[in-house]
């Protein structure tokens, strides 16, 4: 596979975890395996990460993230080891691959207007010359998640709903503008119609501004949804890969079978048509019709 230089590259990354706290033999644990895999800036896509609890999802996506440096191998973003960068590089790095975690509360300071959270970005990264360019990008930034700036600005963090939370750390997202999103089973925490409309935001975000998603799940189901490309996990090695389309209809590893076994076999003419209408999500019942995700009547 050819790359280009600002793909984000991770080449035989094993972290294992060392210590007291760790249960395993000789008080050491290989959280993730040997694990390789590009994220493509161009063509932007969205790639699934998906495997059951404890398989090393969030520690790939801390390892990205620059937050914890693998025991073993190299994350390369435009040709150079990201745990070799300069604080000024770091910075430039952070700037274009922005998480999105389950819990937006961590980005959130109680005490604050939700307002403080575009304009903490706006003065770190120097967005706008001046308040009124910065007004309009927020606003334009809520518009594109579908939130009206009156709903939500100048109101405080536990005024809104976990949908709007959601879609407020999305805006973020948007105003950053940033070629990589790293989300962290974002929509575990939602309901199932608030599931949708963000998943939709960020097939989104690929289509019309260019992003790359690597979209963290333990639900094969909402991976099926957003399509492009899928990683299965087991145990801290990728045991499955491909288009998702390929894999869900051919799954060749035992454990993906397993995975799929528990939800009815997709249809794939069966995806949503059109992906704003709750209506068409009855119509993809079969695939979304999972224990934990209930369809809206
Ligand atoms: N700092 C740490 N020290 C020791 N063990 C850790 C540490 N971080 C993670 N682990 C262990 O590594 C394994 C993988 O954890 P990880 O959080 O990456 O899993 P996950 O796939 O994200 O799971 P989940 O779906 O529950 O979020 C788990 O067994 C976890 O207990
Ligand atoms: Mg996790």
């Amino acid at each position: 596979m050819t790359t280009s230089s600002s793909d984000i590259v991770l080449t035989n990354i094993t972290q294992i975890f060392r210590g007291a706290s760790v249960r395993s033999v000789g008080g050491e644990f290989k959280a993730v395996d040997n694990v390789s895999f590009t994220l493509s800036a161009d063509p932007p896509g969205i790639v699934s990460l998906v495997g059951q609890s404890g398989s090393g999802k969030s520690t790939i996506a801390r390892i990205i993230l620059g937050l914890q440096k693998p025991t073993e191998g190299s994350v390369t973003y435009r040709g150079k080891d990201i745990y070799k960068l300069s604080a000024r590089e770091y910075d430039a790095y952070r700037q274009e691959i922005q998480p999105v975690f389950q819990d937006p509360y961590g980005i959130f300071n109680p005490f604050y207007r939700v307002d403080r959270v575009f304009w903490t970005v706006i003065k770190k990264f120097k967005l706008a010359r001046n308040r009124q360019q910065a007004l309009a990008k927020i606003e334009e930034s809520l518009h594109a998640v579908d939130l009206r700036p009156e709903d939500v600005l100048n109101r405080y963090p536990h005024q809104l709903s976990g949908g709007q939370r959601q879609r407020v750390m999305l805006a973020r997202v948007h105003l950053l503008q940033p070629k990589f999103i790293i989300a962290d089973e974002p929509i575990s925490m939602l309901d199932a119609a608030v599931r949708v409309l963000f998943l939709n935001i960020l097939i989104d975000f690929q289509q019309k501004y260019g992003m790359t998603t690597l979209f963290i799940t333990h639900d094969l189901s909402t991976a099926y949804y957003v399509g492009g490309k899928i990683l299965v996990m087991s145990k801290g090695e990728i045991v499955e890969r491909g288009d998702i389309d390929d894999v869900l209809v051919h799954p060749t590893h035992p454990y993906t079978q397993m995975l799929l076994s528990s939800i009815p076999i997709p249809d794939p003419d069966a995806r949503w048509q059109d992906k704003t209408s709750l209506v068409d999500i009855e119509g993809a019942m079969p695939i979304v019709a999972l224990p934990d995700m209930e369809v809206p009547r």
